[in-house]
């Protein structure tokens, strides 16, 4: 938004400008937007800039087109599909969030901090973004291991050959390992259970991929949410009476399960993320967003914790 919000003031919501080195024509026309978006097989081709490619690989998902769109698509769906997020992705975004929101009594929290910065001095990373560390944790099981002291600040310098160096060797132990993991790339590298058949090259594009697209995104929207209820008191009551209403059935250490998620009706319509179709959030199309469900898991298990916790 930085980029275009001068261009805006000048021009309105359609104008030429650069994005990331490229020419690009900004539009923040809804309706045009939405036809761009559903579009794609008329003749519309999507594409991201060059410098985005290099980054996150030649076999990702927004780099490919038509059926190899779909193969790719469809891998990433089987890994976060309702059933994975019931059984595989819930309990661990409730591990994470639990954990990652105690000690904040009596302390003045930087929410801006604690949910989306990044901070990096003489090449150690000294903050990471919520969101990141909890996919990382579904991804590959890594939480304070000596990788993610490794991996993380590699991706936050955007240095492609690291991370694909210790994703690769990450892949090669597993398989010399031969035990089989509950996690993303557990369940891509298990032949019997994923009927999607990637090579590595394009395991470790899906994955970078699946860390690139989902913590920025995730970790905005709960830092824009925990905005949006400090400035709406009303809001912020009926959504603490929601989720109250979940906590007192369950004891204090009871992870909240998939029928807790789903009776989070209000939390869930409120923030507009399911309903924001029409403002187009998570995009439109073949290319619609393939993370929500598992976005709109994390910010509410983010928000549960965050309203039955703190006042
Ligand atoms: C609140 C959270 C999120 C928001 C607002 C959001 C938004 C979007 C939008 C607007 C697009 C469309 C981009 C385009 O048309 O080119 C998109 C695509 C995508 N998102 Fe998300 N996203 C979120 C969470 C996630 C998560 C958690 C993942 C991780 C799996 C993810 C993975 C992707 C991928 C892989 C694409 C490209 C799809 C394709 O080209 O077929 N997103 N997202």
């Amino acid at each position: 938004m930085a980029e275009v919000e001068p261009g805006l003031k000048v021009y309105g919501s359609f104008f030429k400008s650069h994005i990331l080195g490229c020419p690009t024509i900004v539009s923040m026309d809804p309706e045009l937007n939405r036809y761009i978006l559903v579009n794609e097989a008329k003749g519309l081709v999507p594409g991201y800039p060059q410098s985005m490619l290099d980054i996150l690989g030649k076999c990702n998902i927004a780099a490919v087109n038509g059926s190899a769109h779909k193969y790719m698509r469809g891998a990433l769906l089987s890994l976060i599909s309702p059933t994975m997020i019931r059984d595989q992705l819930l309990p661990k975004i409730d591990e994470f969030m639990r954990s990652h929101l105690t000690n904040w009594d009596n302390k003045v929290i930087d929410i801006q901090e604690k949910t989306n910065k990044v901070g990096l001095r003489n090449n150690t990373l000294t903050k990471v973004p919520m969101a990141f560390l909890s996919s990382l944790k579904q991804i590959a099981g890594i939480e304070s291991s000596s990788l993610a002291q490794e991996f993380m600040p590699e991706f936050f310098k955007l240095a492609r050959k690291i991370i694909v160096s210790l994703l690769r060797t990450l892949i090669e132990e597993r398989r010399a390992s031969k035990q089989i993991q509950h996690d993303m790339l557990g369940y891509l590298m298990n032949e019997e259970a994923s009927r999607y058949k990637l090579t590595d090259d394009e395991m470790i594009d899906l994955i970078i991929t699946i860390l690139y697209s989902g913590y920025e995104t995730v970790s905005t929207t709960s830092m824009m949410a925990v905005k949006y209820l400090h400035d709406h008191p009303k809001v912020l009551e009926e959504l603490r009476k929601e989720h109250m209403a979940i906590r007192e059935k369950k004891k204090p250490e009871d992870p909240i399960d998939y029928n807790d998620y789903k009776a989070m009706r209000f939390t869930r319509a409120d923030r507009n993320l399911e309903n924001q179709n029409s403002f187009l959030i998570f995009g439109g199309g073949t290319r619609q967003c393939p993370g929500k469900e598992l976005g709109v898991a994390e910010i509410s298990t983010f928000l549960h914790y965050f309203v039955t916790k703190y006042r």
